[in-house]
């Protein structure tokens, strides 16, 4: 590849001072120095903590490295960082106000933008994250069917609160005692976990494809989409589908639309408002009232500015077929990245959809060869991920992708260098 693009540079050639610095302050003030999905404490140790800013496909770290970026947030950025539109519509609305004693006249153009974009959706409530979102979801269906009992796929993620978090520190027995599991694409595991639940089956939650961290990503099989809705029609539990992270930016309205598939609920976040702080719940019309009864709020949930850089942000999204863009940009990333590893002959599964890809290799135990491909990469100037998704966002330019390739080319080098026994990073 073309290596004249990106010269690969040394982890000691790039400057980590600040990053250093902040690292060091950070233990002092804050749990851990760092917490949550964004810490870089599991990452190799290549990786910055601490970002600067960020424009189009391009991220910079505080000390002003530069990187291609293909984790956008986390996916909260699919029309890229800064997009002039998203940008401007809080800009404006901050001048007349953004946190005040009620919402914005926003807040009604936001949901009918959403009732109008998607399929399933009659209404829609409002929030800051994921978490908010998904749960809300469960203690709507709780509502409307006086039921306890939620099911979710075995090591899907829905959150981080008490009852879905991954990790159990602090978390009490009770927290989970209303949580069954299933096997996602598995109906006949869904059908022993609701004959389980027996009468107090309230939901089943589930994400729109297979995409827990740090596993191979498997997508519906259509037929299990169907019989997830058809269950749970006929038992009366609420189909509540966690589009938090593929919502808007597989598809313009939810992500089962293309299966012909809807849910009763649905829970949105990250790509919403490219990046500005916004969850929704959407629902169908027999659960407006359910929705109405509950009590859920913030203080920060009804603020003006994240629903007007949701509203720019739908309306890019479609007038720039930004859907389609990533899509192209993934599927050129996946051709680029397959040929990569062919050529070197070393056996990787690339997963996902192209916009929402992941990279493991075969036999790699404990991550060893993708945190060597990871550390490759980011040393090269590409920010992707040895063990999450990565993300593409519509900004990605065919400059940034050549950039992407040359670097990922290298890391499949230093892989390969691994793989033989070398010690190439
Ligand atoms: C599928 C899914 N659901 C829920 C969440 C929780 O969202 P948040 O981190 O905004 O609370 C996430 C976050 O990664 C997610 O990927």
């Amino acid at each position: 590849m073309t290596e004249q693009l990106i010269p690969a540079i040394s982890r000691e050639d790039r400057p980590r001072s600040v990053d250093a610095q902040l690292r060091r302050r950070a233990q002092t003030v804050i749990p851990g120095g760092m917490y949550g999905h964004q810490s870089a404490g599991p990452l190799p140790r290549e990786y910055p903590q601490f970002m600067r800013e960020g424009l189009g496909a391009r991220v910079w770290d505080v000390d002003g490295n530069e990187y291609v970026d293909l984790m956008c947030s986390y996916g909260p950025v699919v029309l890229g960082h800064k997009h002039p539109a998203v940008e401007e519509a809080p800009r404006a609305q901050a001048q007349l106000a953004d946190c005040q004693n009620g919402p914005g006249a926003v807040m009604v153009d936001l949901a009918e933008l959403l009732v109008s974009t998607v399929r399933h959706a009659d209404w829609a409530m409002f929030a800051k994250n994921g978490t908010d979102a998904t749960t809300i979801c469960c203690t709507i269906a709780r509502a409307h069917t006086g039921r306890s009992r939620i099911l979710v796929a075995t090591g899907a993620y829905h959150g981080a609160a008490p009852w879905c978090t991954p990790r159990l520190a602090g978390v009490t027995a009770e927290d989970r005692a209303n949580l069954g599991h299933y096997t996602f694409n598995d109906l006949a595991s869904v059908v022993a976990a609701a004959k389980d639940a027996g009468t107090d089956l309230a939901a089943i939650v589930v994400s729109p494809f297979k995409h827990d961290a740090g596993f191979d990503q498997e997508l519906v099989d259509p037929a299990f989409a169907r019989g997830l809705r058809e269950l749970c029609t006929q038992i009366g539990a609420v189909l509540i589908l966690d589009d938090v992270r593929c919502g808007f930016r597989l598809h313009l309205g939810s992500s089962w639309e293309p299966i012909g598939v809807l849910p009763d609920l649905s829970a949105w976040s990250k790509a919403i408002a490219n990046g500005h702080p916004l969850a929704a719940v959407l629902g169908s019309e027999s659960f407006r009232d359910a929705a109405a009864s509950i009590f859920v709020t913030g203080s920060f949930w009804f603020s003006a500015g994240a629903m007007a850089a949701a509203v720019a942000t739908i309306g890019a999204l479609r007038d720039e077929g930004a859907i389609e863009a990533m899509d192209r940009a993934g599927t050129a990333l996946r051709a680029g990245i397959l040929q990569q590893a062919a050529a070197r002959g070393i056996a990787i599964n690339y997963t996902g959809p192209a916009a929402m890809p992941y990279l493991t290799f075969a036999g790699d135990r404990n991550y060893g060869l993708a945190n060597t491909f990871a550390a490759a990469a980011i040393s090269r100037g590409v920010y992707l991920h040895p063990r999450h998704n990565w993300f593409v966002s519509a900004a990605l330019t065919e400059a940034d992708l050549a950039q992407a390739l040359a670097a990922t080319d290298e890391a499949f080098a230093a892989v390969h260098a691994r793989q033989e026994g070398g010690v190439r990073t």
